[in-house]
């Protein structure tokens, strides 16, 4: 957050650029001086003269060198920072929001259920646990796509996650092709079907709302507590700051007091999400 003027952002040069899919593109940028985080945070990015989106921070703070968004193109400002190239600058507001339970989660079994994109802020804190290994229990990362053109961080998903120690990594696609051998179905089902044991387990969910929906009806039938499930909302925003009123669900501002919630939580608040 710059320390005079919380609307002015700070300026980040692109570093690196990778397209995860045909609308998905990963930018890495350098961490503005001052910028620390936690996974699950989110931070405003900006073109100038365009506007400013709220992206999850999808790089891990034990990397300090830089940091990285995944970008869906779906309308002006997305599209802008899809054009950025290498060298020129974005503008970086943050970080927004609270964070996963990260203290809560040392010494647990830790569940991460992803779906499409979802799996931007999930990989922070997956990628945090990898570079924290002994701190955390066993590791299962189940994820979904629409098909297999549409997965996103694929290489890692198939290489290098599943390599690390006590980890294991499902992937389903909505439909299949011809060269997809894998699982075919959507993640509620699949998550059932592996039926990860909710002993000492804390699982986190983040996806398109009606994935989420089905995956915490799931959990539930699984044995998992409301209290120990915990899901990213993306409502609209706009300041990031709890002063527009334009992200409140009921009493809560998702801006400040979410994008990270339990199932507990949710109980409580209307359904408006
Ligand atoms: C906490 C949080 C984390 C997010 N993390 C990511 C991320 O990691 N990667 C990513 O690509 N996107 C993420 N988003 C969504 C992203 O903010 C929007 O897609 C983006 O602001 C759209 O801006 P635009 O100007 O390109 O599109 P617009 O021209 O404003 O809109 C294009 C289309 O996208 C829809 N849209 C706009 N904003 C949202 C939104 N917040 N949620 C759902 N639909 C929206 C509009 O209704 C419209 O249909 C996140 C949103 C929130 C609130
Ligand atoms: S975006 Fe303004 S109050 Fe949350």
């Amino acid at each position: 957050m710059h320390k005079d003027n919380p609307y002015l952002p700070s300026l980040a040069t692109i570093q690196g650029i990778e397209d995860l899919t045909s609308d998905v593109r990963l930018l890495r940028v350098t961490l503005p001086a001052g910028f620390s985080y936690l996974p699950g945070q989110c931070a405003l990015l900006s073109i100038l003269g365009v506007g400013e989106s709220t992206i999850s921070i999808t790089s891990p703070p034990t990397q300090p060198e830089y940091m990285e968004f995944a970008i869906k193109r779906v309308g002006k400002v997305t599209e802008a920072i899809h054009e950025a190239e290498v060298g020129e600058q974005i503008g970086v507001r943050g970080p927004m929001g609270n964070h996963f339970p990260v203290e809560m989660m040392r010494g647990k079994n830790l569940l991460f259920v992803g779906g499409g994109i979802g799996l931007a802020p999930l990989r922070s804190m997956i990628k945090y646990a990898f570079d924290r290994r002994s701190e955390f229990g066993h590791i299962d990362v189940i994820y979904g796509a629409r098909s297999p053109q549409d997965i996103c961080f694929f290489k890692e998903l198939t290489e290098s996650w599943p390599q690390q120690p006590d980890t294991a990594v499902y992937l389903t696609v909505d439909r299949g092709d011809e060269a997809w051998s894998g699982h075919t179905g959507f993640v509620p089902a699949f998550l059932e079907e592996i039926a990860p044991s909710p002993q000492d387990c804390l699982a986190v969910t983040c996806g398109p709302p009606i994935m989420i929906k089905f995956v915490l009806q799931s959990l539930e039938k699984l044995g998992f507590s409301r209290d120990m499930i915990y899901t990213t909302l993306e409502m609209k925003m706009k300041c990031g700051l709890g002063k527009c009123g334009r992200c409140n669900i009921g009493d809560k501002y998702v801006c400040v007091d979410g994008p990270v919630f339990s199932f507990a939580e949710l109980g409580e608040l209307p359904n408006e999400f």
